[in-house]
Parts: structure tokens; C-alpha cells; sequence
């Protein structure tokens, strides 16, 4: 996600900028920004690429470039390539008001082609409304720091989607902040305040910090702050925070994994975000390759969890616009003699990253067997994007922990998304899922407010074993192959992911007391046969969990343990099947001492084949 920092106070403030955003970098970024401003100048610098705050540091030392008020912003591209003239801040026409933003602006097409028609844009981004939108307002030089708070207001109430914003405006002492769905704090100084997306960017400079609330628009001078709601003043309380700087960077999570659990259901509403308009889905792409999708098929490619993702992805389409989907390890099928024709095949590849090498070469495959390619991915910009025909963000935001978690609900988001856009069920039908769909963010929340304890004392149960079985069926299947994954890859237990049919032929020889089994129970039309295959599991002596739904008393006879989870049809249930078992790899893992997010022998991107 971006950052965003901003500073008025008694010090110049450009250094200061600059090590705020110093401090933000582990969120990752792709590119950077300032402003300073004083006594009516105000100077934009930018640098885009890797290492760009090292680059805009490096090209301002010396220079002389001075103002006692700054912002400055760390971009991770979600509307835009990552460049210079994308990244922040994005003035108005006049250059006179300045904005950095963290969020998405959902309607800033139809403001650019409607209110904004005579605006030139600079950018491609979906920020550079908010300046013009300010702009927009006529402000004079009477009771200036409420005319500017009031033009910032009027701005926002165009605006649909999610922001955290800071304001700079020629000739104005002071900056203008205000949040909706995106975090946004103030740090407190002695005549000196500062503004900032993460606490982690001013912790170094003051722990005297106020959180602003939904809703709050603030105006921040040096030796004042006020903020209103609603068009009122409200107080925030100050608060002192004794986190460290790392504490801080993981929002007070231990690692960053169990902060990216966290993150699961704001990951599935910004990814909806983007697509969903009322009850419309429009993924920005044209999906019907030539025509009707009748008589064609989608092959998706992937690795690792992006494959388990996939396979999920597999049984949501087929489900919901009964399309043919095939799945294919991406470092499998670029050596298997496939047979595809390229008018009927359309080739999605499946990348977090959107550079991982073996994804990469099966896209470059598919296009040379004339398939159109379709990249789903989190990096704007990355190879895969550059590689395809066309390219779906999810929109998870950042992730650092090397096990892949909250992009991984962000993948079966676009899913769901993709299936019901390309079916053709009943307008009502549809609706429901829909509603549904939007509902997951709930479902999920619900998941890590109620489980977490319970699921922490499976965790230390699970972990004085050396090997687990996971086992699903259908749909949640690849949750219990992605499960048996995080397993092992955190917690170097030997943990197997199986269709619970096929325990029969095989795996029974392994079961004893010793090998405990986590069984996906949840509703669904092999609720039955998957039970039936629990109490054979029993019968061979191995202890079972089971992830069941919150009103099933059915399976707590067959069972030694139960973790619960909200009820939601079956199509829906691996979302909060896929969150209670990234809980219990954490926790697991935790248990057992583990280098959680950086597990021995594993990188977050694999860039070789
Ligand atoms: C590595 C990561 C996994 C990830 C896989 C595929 O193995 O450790 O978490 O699932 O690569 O990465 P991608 O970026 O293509 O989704």
C-alpha cells in the first residue's frame, strides 16, 4: 500500500520527509515523491523505480530547498505504471494545491470525463481528481484555513472508494488531512506536528500519537490540530505509544504473516473495489474471446499458493458459469507436449508477484500457441503484466511474510468475480451471489474474531506431531492441499494435502495415533461422503479436526475437535476455510519457535526456473 507522510512544525522539513519515508519502506514501494513548501513556493520532486527514495535523497542533498511544511508519499501502483509522472504528490492546474493519497478512488473515471472534462491530467492515476476537485472551489483570502478545510470537504464528497489523504496548499501555514477506510494518524510534537499513513514513519520523531477516526477531516498547523466529523469539532484522544519502531511496521503484530492474516478481509474488499459497480461486475477486460464463451475453456497457470489458488479458482468458475477450467503447474506445462488451440483457449496466469520465471515462460508458451493471456496479479507493472494481453489486479497490497496469505483470498475474490461475470444464471440468482460475495469481508472478519484462541490450542496440539493430513473435497479441496502447504512451509512439519476419497488408496497405510488429520467439514454436497470418510480416518486410530460450520452438531460425534466457522453456501466456504487454516499454520509455527516470515530455503519471489 502507499505511504503517506506529511510534517508543519519549527525544522526544515525536507530531511524530515525524507525519514519518514525512510521508514515506511518496508511496506514496499515502486516510487516516490515531496513537496516542501514556505512563504508561498512549493517544489515537487519524484523518482520512480527501485530504490527511489535513496535516488531523490541523493539528486536534493546540497541543493538548497528549504520549507518548514512537507509531504511526501511512497507509491505501490495499483492505477498506473510505476513512474515519475505517477507518482505522488498531483497538484491542481494551477500548481497551488498538492495531494498525496493511500487508497482507491473507484469513481475517478467518471469524475474525470464529467465535472473534471476541462482539466488537463498529468497522470494516469486515479489521484489526481482530488486536487482538481479542490481546485474547484473558489477560496479567498477571508477566514483562509476554513475556506480550504471546506474546499478539501466539498472534494471528498465526490469521491467513492477509500482514502487517506494530506493536503498542501500554496501559501497555507498549515496541512489538511482526512481519512475514510484507509489508516491515518498525527503524530503530536512540540511546536511541530506530522502526519502520517503508519505510525512506524513518525515513532523516531514523537510517541505522542492521535488516531484519526473514520470520517475525520484535519487541519494540522504547528502549534494546533483540529479536527471535525460531520461538520463538527470532535476530540481524539492522544495517546502514548511504546512501541519500537519494529513493533510498529507490524502494526504490533509479531510477525508479518499473522499482520497478513489480519489483512485477509481488507484484501478481498479492495480487490472487489475495483470491480464492482452497484450490482455490476466490470473487470476492465474483454473476456469473451471473440464471441461468445461457449465452446471455449480457460487454462490457468501457476506455482505454489497462486496454484492452489488457481485449482480453487477452477471449481468457483466451473460452478458459478459452468466454463471449462483446466489447471496446470506453470513449471510443468512448459515441458509437457500440451495440445491447445489458441482460438478456444484462453491462458490466465496466476502470480502474486508477477515474476515468478516458470509463470512467466508458460504465458510466454501460451502466446506462442496464439491463446490470449490474461495476468492476475498483485505488482503493477511487474513481468507478468508486461508479458499479457490483458491483466486483472487483485489488490492485496503489499505482502512481505514469504508464505503468500492475504493475496491468496485476494486471488479467489477475482474468482468469484470471474465466474459470476461470465455466467449467464438468472438475473435473481445472480444477485444472491453477489450479495454473498460482498459479505465475504464480513464472513472473514468473523473468522479471526471469534477462532483465533480456540484455533491457538489446536496449534499447540499440532505441533508435537511430525506429520498432518489435511483433506477436503470439491471446492475445498485445494484449501486443504493450500493448508497442508503453510503447514509445512512454516512450521517444517511433513504435512500432506489429500482429496479425502483417496486417503483409501495410500495414505491409510500411514495413519496412527500420530498423525493427526484436519478435515474441511463444512457444508456442500460431499458433506456426506467426506464425513464418511472422517469416520473411517477414526477408525484407523488417527485423531481428527474438523473445520465445521458454527450450527453442525453433527460432526462433533465423529470428531475430537471442532473449529467453527460462519455459515455460507458451499461455493463461498473457502474463504473462511482458507483463513482458520493460515491461523493455524501461524500459530503452529509460532509454537514450535519458527522463523516465521522468512522460513529456511523459501523467498517470496522465485525468479529462477
Ligand atoms: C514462492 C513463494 C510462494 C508463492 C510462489 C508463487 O514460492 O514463497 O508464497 O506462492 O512463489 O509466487 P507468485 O508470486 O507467482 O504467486
Amino acid at each position: 500500500m502507499c505511504g503517506i507522510v506529511g510534517y508543519v512544525g519549527k525544522k526544515e522539513a525536507l530531511p524530515i520527509i525524507l525519514k519518514s519515508l525512510r521508514r515506511i519502506e518496508y511496506r514496499g514501494y515502486d516510487s516516490c515523491g515531496i513537496l516542501v513548501q514556505d512563504d508561498g513556493k512549493m517544489e515537487v520532486h519524484k523518482s520512480a523505480g527501485s530504490g527511489s527514495i535513496d535516488r531523490l535523497e541523493a539528486s536534493l542533498s546540497g541543493s538548497k530547498y528549504e520549507g518548514k511544511i512537507g509531504i511526501g508519499h511512497s507509491r505501490w501502483a495499483t492505477h498506473g505504471a510505476p513512474s515519475e509522472k505517477n507518482a505522488h504528490p498531483h497538484l491542481d492546474s494551477k500548481g497551488e494545491i498538492a495531494v498525496v493519497h493511500n487508497g482507491i478512488i473507484e469513481n475517478y473515471q467518471s469524475i474525470k470525463e464529467g465535472f473534471l472534462s476541462n482539466c488537463v491530467f498529468k497522470s494516469e492515476t486515479d489521484t489526481e481528481v482530488i486536487p482538481h476537485l479542490i481546485s474547484k472551489k473558489k477560496v479567498s483570502s477571508e477566514k483562509f484555513d476554513w475556506q480550504i478545510k471546506e474546499a478539501v470537504k466539498e472534494a471528498l464528497s465526490y469521491l467513492k472508494g477509500s482514502y487517506a489523504i494530506i493536503v498542501a496548499v500554496k501559501g497555507f501555514d498549515g496541512l489538511v488531512a482526512a481519512r475514510k477506510e484507509s489508516p491515518l494518524i498525527i503524530g503530536v510534537g512540540d511546536r511541530e506536528n506530522f502526519i502520517a499513513s503508519d505510525m512506524s514513519a513518525v515513532l523516531e520523531q514523537t510517541n505522542r500519537i492521535i488516531f484519526l477516526e473514520e470520517g475525520d477531516i484535519a487541519v494540522v498547523k504547528k502549534d494546533s490540530i483540529y479536527i471535525e466529523n460531520s461538520g463538527s469539532e470532535v476530540k481524539r484522544e492522544e495517546r502514548l505509544i511504546e512501541w519500537t519502531i519494529e513493533d510498529a511496521e507490524k502494526g504490533g503484530y509479531e510477525h508479518f504473516m499473522l499482520k497478513e492474516i489480519y489483512e485477509e478481509p481488507r484484501s478481498i474488499i479492495d480487490t472487489l473495489r475495483g470491480y464492482l459497480a452497484e450490482d455490476e461486475i466490470n473487470l476492465g477486460i474483454d473476456f469473451k474471446m471473440e464471441g461468445d464463451v461457449k465452446g471455449k475453456s480457460i487454462l490457468m497457470v501457476a506455482c505454489g499458493t497462486s496454484y492452489y489458488a488457481a485449482v480453487c479458482g477452477k471449481y468457483i468458475i466451473e460452478n458459478l458459469a459452468k466454463l471449462p477450467v483446466h489447471v496446470e503447474l506453470a513449471s510443468e506445462f512448459n515441458y509437457a507436449d500440451f495440445v491447445l488451440d489458441g482460438t478456444k483457449v484462453m491462458v490466465m496466469a496466476i502470480t502474486q508477484s508477477g515474476e515468478t520465471a516458470d509463470t512467466l515462460m508458460a504465458m510466454k508458451k501460451a502466446k506462442r500457441y496464439g491463446c490470449k493471456t490474461v495476468a492476475i496479479t498483485n505488482v503493477l507493472g511487474s513481468s507478468a503484466t508486461r508479458i499479457a494481453d490483458e491483466t486483472i489486479y487483485i489488490r492485496a497490497g503489499p505482502e512481505i511474510g514469504v508464505a503468500a496469505t492475504k493475496s491468496f483470498v485476494a486471488q479467489l475474490a477475482i474468482f468469484y468475480l470471474l465466474g459470476l461475470f461470465l455466467s449467464e444464471m438468472p438475473a435473481s440468482e445472480f444477485v444472491d451471489h453477489l450479495e454473498e460475495l460482498k459479505r465475504m469481508p464480513q464472513v472473514a472478519q468473523m473468522v479471526l474474531d471469534d477462532e483465533n484462541v480456540n484455533i491457538q490450542k489446536h496449534a499447540r496440539y499440532l505441533s508435537r506431531y511430525e506429520h498432518v493430513f489435511f483433506v477436503g473435497r470439491g471446492v475445498n479441496l485445494p484449501i486443504a492441499l493450500e493448508g497442508a502447504l503453510k503447514l509445512k512451509e512454516i512450521s517444517y512439519i511433513h504435512a500432506e494435502g489429500y482429496a479425502a476419497g483417496e486417503l483409501k488408496h495410500g495414505p491409510f497405510a500411514l495413519l496412527t495415533e500420530d498423525t493427526p488429520v484436519i478435515a474441511i467439514l463444512t457444508p456442500g454436497n460431499t458433506y456426506e461422503k467426506t464425513l464418511g470418510n472422517v469416520k473411517e480416518i477414526k477408525a484407523r486410530g488417527a485423531p481428527v479436526i474438523a473445520i465445521a460450520e458454527e450450527s453442525d452438531e453433527e460432526v462433533e460425534k465423529y470428531v475430537d475437535a471442532v473449529i467453527r466457522v460462519p455459515r455460507t453456501s458451499a461455493i463461498f466456504s473457502p474463504i473462511s476455510n482458507t483463513i482458520v487454516l493460515h491461523l493455524l499454520a501461524y500459530w503452529t509455527a509460532k509454537e514450535r519457535g519458527c522463523e516465521i516470515d522468512k522460513p529456511r530455503n523459501l523467498a517470496k519471489s522465485v525468479t529462477v526456473e
